[in-house]
């Protein structure tokens, strides 16, 4: 039944629990450019490149920087933020991520990272996620960000599956436009008043089973 099928996962904030963490960075980056920095506003962050987040985030501060400086705080965050993960462990992988992940493909379904992040695969490591997916793309791999497809339509290249046949799972309002862009389906991880793009939302991992996959 899922012969030629694929999901693509997004990472942060779906399968492991580092939106917070990002968000902490950049709320301790926003403080020290002298400006405070709402969860409200981290939303329109979830999903974006580090350099793109930058803009949004000195938007909000109405701060304007040279591109050395930039560059600069951009490194900042980073370093806070790789501070951040080094001692993740599996613990904090999300509620059913590890297990809805090996019952898809049990059912042959092919999985894939579809990660914004440069820091994807450090992270995966961590977590020992890595043989869960035949494909990882991540920051590194692509030239356009989320909102744009490029992403997932690279995951969809290397599992050799056409876009219409994949789902993608996301917990930000720019991957969901991004895999809408794709031509794929989309599961929203989170809140549904957010994430009203998706094609359906749901609260977590723990909360989806194949039976769901079918109605999608
Ligand atoms: C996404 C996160 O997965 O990766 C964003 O949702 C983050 O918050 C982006 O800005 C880029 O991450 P990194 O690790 O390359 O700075
Ligand atoms: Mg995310």
């Amino acid at each position: 039944m899922f012969k030629n099928r694929a999901i693509i996962f997004d990472l942060d904030g779906v399968i492991v629990d580092t939106a917070k963490y990002h968000y902490l960075a950049w709320k301790e980056t926003a403080i020290k450019l002298g400006f405070d920095f709402t969860e409200k506003d981290n939303e329109r962050l979830k999903g974006v490149s580090r350099m793109k987040s930058l803009e949004i985030l000195l938007s909000i501060g109405k701060i304007e920087l040279s591109q050395d400086e930039k560059e600069k705080v951009a490194d900042m965050k980073n370093n806070l933020y790789k501070e951040l993960i080094s001692n993740i462990t599996p613990n904090e992988i999300l509620p059913g991520a590890k297990q809805f992940i090996e019952t898809v493909r049990s059912a042959g379904i092919l999985t894939a990272i579809g990660s914004a992040s440069k820091n994807a695969m450090i992270v995966l490591e961590k977590l020992c996620l890595v043989p869960l997916f035949d494909a990882i793309i991540d920051g590194n791999s692509v030239i356009k960000a989320k909102p744009h497809p490029e992403i997932f339509l690279k995951a969809a290249e290397a599992l050799k599956i056409s876009p219409k046949n994949c789902i993608v799972f996301e917990d930000s309002e720019a991957g969901i436009e991004a895999a809408k862009a794709a031509g794929m389906r989309c599961v929203g991880i989170g809140s549904p008043e957010i994430l009203n793009n998706a094609d359906i939302v749901v609260s977590g991992l723990d909360k989806m089973n194949l039976n769901r996959l079918i109605d999608i």
